[in-house]
């Protein structure tokens, strides 16, 4: 083992289970013999009761931004409104974009895919999305949640992807999207996939849709290696591929970021048997094999691996939730993997590792400088409950005498003004697509948008503005479903 420089980790060991099978985990890394400094912090249940509405004391949060490396429990997520997830204020605090899920099938644990060797890795966009939390009634009945995708987000996820990949030995990383209906934000992480994986031509690259994905990931596992993928649309994929395995009790996860990389288990505090030393370490302590290759201890991460598969194998200690009533303790499966220390898995392959690079990513804000760029018109979304053919007319009225034309508007994203066939169920939420002049500036529209605003005051309510960019000669808005 290296035996040369002591690395400080900073250890959370969290709510319900978190103790159980963080305390497991350690043990079995401090058994390896490898020379690591633990720090213990607080995190979670017990901080918010002393007060702390964001769930991580500032003592928890300073030493992460000493030590870097977090090996963390699960945190229970109050239920209240005053308190944010303290997971979430991990996350976003330590900026760690990079949710990385290897599920891998273990020996002795009975699924539908036993004998298949599912090995898949889901690298899931951690921060952007739906996930951003911006969300807005528009009127009271309908509510919008912002999803957004940047240039800069899906370069550094899928960069990630294909480093992990090099850093496994890996061939093949499939980008999973919705490129197919929103083309702008799951296309733009499509067009960052396409224009960023030549420079990796050592692994194949393969665009597939994300139902597809799912359907395919559940018939034949086998055939996926590495899946990079937006944020909702992997913790949807991720929580399916652990189930190929067995469960959550078998799902590690890293959490990685420029500066900061934690590690924990995919599952919860699972209040239902806290405290019963019956809880399965085995994702809590896959999860620190994640966080030994990632800190270099790669010898010790391959002891503990293989260790751990030969207690598998061998049956004779598995825990409650893959063999029943009749399960060892967490503290028996802990001994076992050990115990077992130095032997080598007969089943499970061994993998060469390498340290991973981490993408270099400029920290300026703006990653895309377009050459032209204009306004064209404006999306303005108006609350009403009139039809679509009275708030066509009343708006074109509006526009009489104003360099604006009303070219169209949509309810629910289906054109409806000028009138068409379509069977459209209306809510009271239009968009009301306007084009401006050509020949206008970008200041003079501005003020002719700003004009019209105050002139549809009184008549219609309007609550949102989204002004139509034109980049490069590409339209930066979407068409209408029917919109010519
Ligand atoms: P959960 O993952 O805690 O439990 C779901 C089921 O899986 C339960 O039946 C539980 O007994 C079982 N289970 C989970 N881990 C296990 C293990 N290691 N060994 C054996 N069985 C295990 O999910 P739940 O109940 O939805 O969430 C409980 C709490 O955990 C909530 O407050 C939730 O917000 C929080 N949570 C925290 C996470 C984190 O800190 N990363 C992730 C997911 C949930």
């Amino acid at each position: 083992m290296n035996q040369t420089q002591t690395k400080r980790v900073t250890v959370i060991a969290g709510d319900g289970v978190g103790p159980e099978v963080v305390n497991a985990a350690r043990k079995i890394i401090n058994a390896t013999g490898i020379k690591l400094e633990w720090e213990d912090c607080e995190a979670g249940a017990e901080v918010f009761k002393k007060g702390f509405a964001s769930g991580v004391p500032q003592d928890t949060i300073d030493s992460i931004h000493r030590n870097r490396v977090v090996l963390k429990g699960p945190l229970q997520t109050p239920v209240g409104f005053g308190e944010k997830s303290a997971n979430v204020t991990l996350r976003k605090m330590f900026e760690t974009y990079g949710n990385i899920r290897p599920v891998r099938e273990m020996p002795n644990v009975p699924t539908p895919y036993v004998g298949q060797n599912v090995d898949v890795v889901v690298v899931r966009e951690n921060v952007e999305d739906l996930y951003a939390s911006i969300e807005h009634m528009q009127t009271p009945g309908v509510a919008q949640c912002l999803k957004l995708i940047s240039h800069k987000g899906s370069e550094k996820i899928i960069r990630l992807a294909f480093e992990y990949a090099r850093s496994q030995g890996r061939r093949l990383v499939h980008c999973a999207s919705k490129a197919n209906i929103m083309k702008l934000t799951e296309g733009l992480f499509k067009r960052v996939f396409e224009k960023v994986s030549p420079e990796y031509s050592d692994i194949e690259a393969r665009h597939i849709i994300i139902d597809n994905c799912a359907h395919k990931l559940t018939m034949k596992p086998s055939d996926f290696d590495i899946i990079v993928t937006t944020n909702m649309n992997g913790d949807i994929l991720s929580d399916l591929s652990s189930a190929l395995v067995g469960g959550l009790g078998f799902a590690p996860s890293a959490n990685i970021g420029n500066e900061v990389a934690m590690f924990e288990a995919v599952h919860g505090t699972a209040p239902d048997i806290a405290g019963q030393n019956i809880a399965n370490p085995t994702a809590l302590i896959l999860s620190a094999v994640m966080m030994l290759q990632h800190i270099g201890e790669f010898e010790a991460a391959s002891a503990i691996e293989n260790a751990l598969f030969v207690t598998m194998e061998e049956g004779k200690c598995l825990t409650g939730d893959v063999v029943g009533s009749k399960g060892a303790t967490t503290d028996a499966f802990t001994g076992a993997v050990i115990d077992n220390l130095g032997k080598k898995s007969k089943h499970v392959p061994e993998r060469e590792f390498k340290p991973m690079q981490l993408p270099d990513v400029s920290r300026h804000p703006v990653s895309v400088f377009p050459e032209k760029r204009s306004v064209i018109g404006a999306d303005i979304f108006i609350e009403d409950d009139c039809t679509a053919g009275e708030l066509g007319e009343s708006l074109k009225a509006l526009t009489v005498g104003m360099p604006l034309l009303l070219k169209m508007i949509s309810n629910r994203g289906t054109q409806v003004f000028p009138l068409t066939d379509n069977l459209t169920d209306c809510v009271d939420h239009w968009r009301c697509r306007f084009l401006l002049d050509e020949k206008m500036t970008d200041e003079q529209a501005d003020v002719v948008i700003t004009d019209f605003l105050i002139r549809l005051r009184g008549k219609h309510h309007w609550m949102h503005v989204e002004k139509l960019p034109l980049i490069d000669g590409e339209n930066g808005f979407t068409k209408a479903q029917g919109e010519d």
